[in-house]
């Protein structure tokens, strides 16, 4: 009886040491696979220099607003948690790189050293982005002192890596755009301003083609709301037509685009204006 009583326990102990032991092969596969993806090399992405000389401090200041940096790098750029990532001190950064690798990473993820950075960096929507704005916002990041990291170095846990399994996070540079960027950006008298203004500013959250989707409106059918001057007023105070405060959008109106200029502003509503509705 004693002996049998032993033999149960003991294929007990087995049969619970099994799945304990294969967990632990699955896990330590996971996380080697994450580790192949984040050390993935994407040196064949050209770093093409800027065909500009040096940039704008003060502008820079201003497109790193109207792109939102400060929303995920936090407002002091010293680096912030964005939903589990660690998006890194920009003071640090900028520093780290020069320019025409600053602008590679900018506009398709690729790091300096050839991995690239995860989707969390919107780099897809940066791709657009002309040599001169790159130019300005490099200038002003190395102009402001470099600040102490607010957030710790990047790492990925097991639950992240498994999502690189489900396709749930991914590379930014895997999905970067082929685009021919500009060397410099149109300006809001030009008759290309709408169009490269709206793709690096709006499209992040209204979509490439501007039709909205998960919780945006499409901005043709947004803007008919509007007159010249509530559109105005509301990229000022994030007050709607209505005269109420959006979830989201009014917060990035005070906070990105209340910096724009009357002319930008009068020019981004005749090109929204102007697009078909469906
Ligand atoms: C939606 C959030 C978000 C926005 C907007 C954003 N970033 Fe990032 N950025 C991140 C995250 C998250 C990381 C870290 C990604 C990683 O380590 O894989 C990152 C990484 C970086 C890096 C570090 C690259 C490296 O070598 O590790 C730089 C530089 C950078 N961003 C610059 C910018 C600039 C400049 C802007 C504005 C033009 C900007 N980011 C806008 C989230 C964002
Ligand atoms: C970070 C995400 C984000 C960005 C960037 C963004 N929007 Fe929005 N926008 C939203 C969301 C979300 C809504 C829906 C209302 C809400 O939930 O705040 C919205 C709503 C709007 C509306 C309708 C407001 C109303 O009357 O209710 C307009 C107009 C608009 N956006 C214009 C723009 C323009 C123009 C740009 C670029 C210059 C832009 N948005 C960039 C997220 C964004």
């Amino acid at each position: 009886m004693a002996g049998r009583g032993r033999a149960l326990l003991r294929w007990a102990a087995i049969s619970v040491a099994i799945p304990v032991g294969l967990a632990g092969v699955a896990a330590a596969a996971v996380y080697a696979i994450g580790e192949m993806r984040l050390d993935k090399r994407f040196e064949a992405v050209p770093v093409t220099p800027l065909r500009v000389s040096k940039g704008n401090a003060q502008e820079g200041a201003r497109l790193v607003r109207v792109l939102g940096c400060a929303g995920c790098h936090g407002t002091s750029l010293a680096g912030e948690d964005f939903y589990g990532t660690a998006a890194p001190n920009l003071t640090r950064m900028a520093r780290s790189y020069d320019r025409d690798h600053f602008a590679r990473l900018l506009r398709t993820g690729v790091r300096a050293d050839g991995t690239s950075v995860v989707w969390a960096m919107p780099s897809d929507f940066f791709a657009k982005l002309a040599d001169d704005q790159i130019a300005h916002i490099y200038a002003y990041l190395r102009s402001i002192p470099q600040a102490k990291d607010a957030v710790g170095p990047r790492r990925f846990g097991l639950a992240e890596r498994f999502a690189f399994l489900t396709g749930s996070l991914f590379l930014s540079a895997e999905v970067s755009r082929p685009e021919q960027p500009a060397a410099i950006a149109p300006k809001a008298s030009e008759s290309g301003f709408g169009a490269y203004f709206t793709s690096v500013a709006c499209a992040e959250c209204h979509g490439f083609d501007l039709a909205g989707g998960d919780g945006t409106p499409p901005l043709a059918l947004a803007i008919q709301a509007y007159t010249p001057e509530t559109f105005a007023a509301f990229l000022k105070t994030g007050k709607t037509a209505g005269g109420m405060d959006n979830l989201m959008m009014s917060g990035v109106a005070r906070g990105r685009l209340s910096v724009l200029t009357n002319g930008e502003v009068s020019a981004l509503y005749t090109y929204l204006s102007g697009l078909p509705v469906e």
